[in-house]
């Protein structure tokens, strides 16, 4: 069957995804095609016009639309919870109660109005709820190709209610052991925080995770954030995840940490520097999140782990490569997958699996996250002639070897090639690169692009050839969704790609998934000895990552770059490297 996938329904990140056959083919996030990162507020138009030209289908042929949020009965605990939780702000208890799918109401009437205008409106597919949680359970288990009993974990902001999922797939089925809900979220306690430390929720998490290393866990105890048994789980939405008059407010805005909080910590922090206390408190809450999940994990899936070994991994919170580390270093976790769409624009594409695995199509195991649009050579020239910066630019006969020499001789580069990523992280396609054992290549694109935080940790592309040697272990990591310990010899090998606390967040890099990239690496180790690249996202500091040629020339006129090369053209600006 076919079936588009559709996010967009938590009021950020809306993506598109489409199977046909149980075979994921497309998948893109908005953000990318509107140039507004997470396109918040947005449905997700462009992404699923795309999918469908894509795979030249027409909305006909679709048979299934599946959402990734669904009505929430009064049976179900989560809604009484809720009320009961937010007994402070009344207004929040009684919607929960006695309007409690109000928000599916308006998300369900807003995307039939976006489908109507793709040309769904007699188009015949159904429209298919499927619970926030599902989908990202789904995300992870239907696409991780992993056969048995698998364990499934799902951990986010929220959902409709629910922010915790444990459960286990078995025969394409997925089976509920254990939920929490709002406000007893350990996504909305990390986001509050982050908050706090003076970052935006939904991307400063990964930089209070950068933080961390640089300050001491024990310095201060945050151990009152929440109350765990390890079975159950208490947020205290006294100081954090905290709605209506319990927000801290300044200049208009209201945050998600009380003011009680800022009498205990101390006033929230402001601007880009690395200072105390606030790396200590970055430390703390990533070590309170870590050791709780990992109990957690322990009592609801320790039976499950124990019998298949597998663990499969979504939500948002799911994109903390530290807490990865730990989870894959469990005794009884053999093999963990982590989607790398593990945000909510993930849930297009556990949205349409689940919906695909009910109806009993065998959903095939996800190879790789190419799986936007792509750009031929003469649709890369015709972008550079037609670009109002004009550009020098020419076709190379041999692209490998002319990136592999600007970048051994220490210039950062563009790169552009093949179908852009699905999910946060540049796989090679949607790349800016570096020489990982190049001294102050970092430096240089943080110079370049005046890109982020000094203190954020490039992160390196690996050859599958020499990964095992580096990071000690076979255990896949396609995704950039772990770090691992880097061995010693290749510390100094590589410094610019290792962080602080000697770690790297590893993309292992094969020749089937990505040829050229691959010979670029093979290229590399050739000139410098180390099949690695520092690899990081082609984008300026804000903006979502780049999708076309236009928007890649855009980029690199807006900064200070002096390569670029989109699939075998070479652009450059004037007075750069004799290139016109
Ligand atoms: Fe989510």
């Amino acid at each position: 069957m076919i079936v588009l996938g559709l996010s967009g329904a938590v009021s950020h990140d809306a993506s598109a995804a489409l199977l046909v056959d149980g075979e994921l083919v497309a998948a893109a996030e908005e953000e990318r095609f509107i140039r507004d990162k997470h396109a918040k507020g947005r449905q997700p138009a462009e992404a699923a016009l795309f999918c469908l030209r894509q795979a030249g289908i027409r909305p006909e042929q679709v048979d299934a639309v599946a959402y990734p949020y669904a009505p929430i009965g009064l049976g179900s605990p989560a809604r009484w919870h809720y009320a009961a939780r937010h007994w402070y702000a009344p207004d929040r208890a009684l919607t929960a109660l006695f309007a409690g799918n109000r928000r599916f109401t308006r998300n369900r009437r807003r995307a039939l109005a976006m489908l109507g205008g793709l040309g769904f409106e007699n188009a015949g597919a159904r429209f298919v709820p499927v619970e926030h949680h599902l989908t990202h359970a789904s995300s992870a288990y239907h696409l991780s190709g992993f056969d048995g009993k698998v364990a499934i974990l799902g951990i986010d902001g929220r959902g409709e209610y629910a922010t915790t999922f444990f459960g286990y797939g078995e025969a394409g089925r997925i089976h509920t052991l254990a939920e929490f809900y709002e406000p007893d979220s350990l996504g909305g306690l990390y986001g509050a925080i982050t908050e706090y430390l003076g970052f935006e929720m939904l991307d400063g998490e990964f930089k209070v995770m950068g933080m961390a290393p640089y300050g001491d866990p024990e310095r201060f105890d945050l151990s009152r954030l929440l109350r765990s048994d390890g079975r159950r789980l208490r947020v205290n939405n006294r100081l954090v995840n905290v709605v209506g008059l319990r927000r801290y407010k300044r200049a208009g805005k209201g945050y998600f940490f009380s003011p009680r909080l800022v009498d205990w910590l101390g006033p929230p922090r402001e601007g880009d520097a690395i200072d105390e206390p606030y790396i200590h408190y970055a430390a703390a809450v990533q070590k309170l999140l870590e050791d709780t999940v990992l109990r957690l994990v322990e009592t609801h899936l320790g039976p499950t782990l124990a019998q298949g070994g597998t663990l499969a991994y979504a939500g948002g919170v799911a994109l903390n490569v530290k807490l990865n580390q730990r989870l894959m270093a469990l005794p009884d976790v053999q093999r963990l997958f982590v989607q790398p769409a593990a945000g909510d624009a993930g849930t297009a594409l556990g949205a349409a699996t689940y919906v695909a695995a009910g109806a009993g199509d065998t959903v095939q195991p996800m190879r790789h996250a190419y799986l936007g649009p792509a750009y031929s050579t003469d649709e890369c020239l015709a972008a550079c002639a037609a670009h109002p910066s004009r550009p020098h630019y020419r076709r190379l006969d041999d692209t490998v070897t002319t990136a592999a020499d600007i970048l051994a001789a220490g210039n950062p580069l563009a790169w552009l090639q093949g179908r852009m990523e699905f999910g946060p992280r540049a796989l090679g396609n949607r790349s800016i690169l570096g020489n990982p054992s190049f001294p102050g290549v970092a430096e240089r694109i943080n110079a370049q692009i005046k890109y982020r935080e000094r203190w954020r940790p490039f992160c390196p592309s690996v050859s599958d050839r020499v990964a095992a040697d580096i990071i000690g272990t076979d255990h896949p990591a396609p995704y950039m969704t772990f770090t691992f310990d880097v061995a010693p010899q290749w510390k100094a090998r590589i410094p610019e790609v290792v962080h602080e606390d000697g770690t790297a967040r590893v993309q292992i890099v094969s020749a089937d998934t990505n040829p050229r990239y691959h010979a670029l690496l093979d290229a590399m180790a050739e000139r410098t000895g180390n099949a690695v690249l520092l690899n990081t996202s082609l984008n300026r500091r804000g903006e979502p990552m780049v999708c076309s040629p236009r928007d890649a020339l855009d980029m690199f006129f807006g900064c200070d770059l002096e390569y670029l090369i989109m699939e075998d053209v070479l652009v450059t600006k004037p007075g750069v490297g004799g290139e016109g």
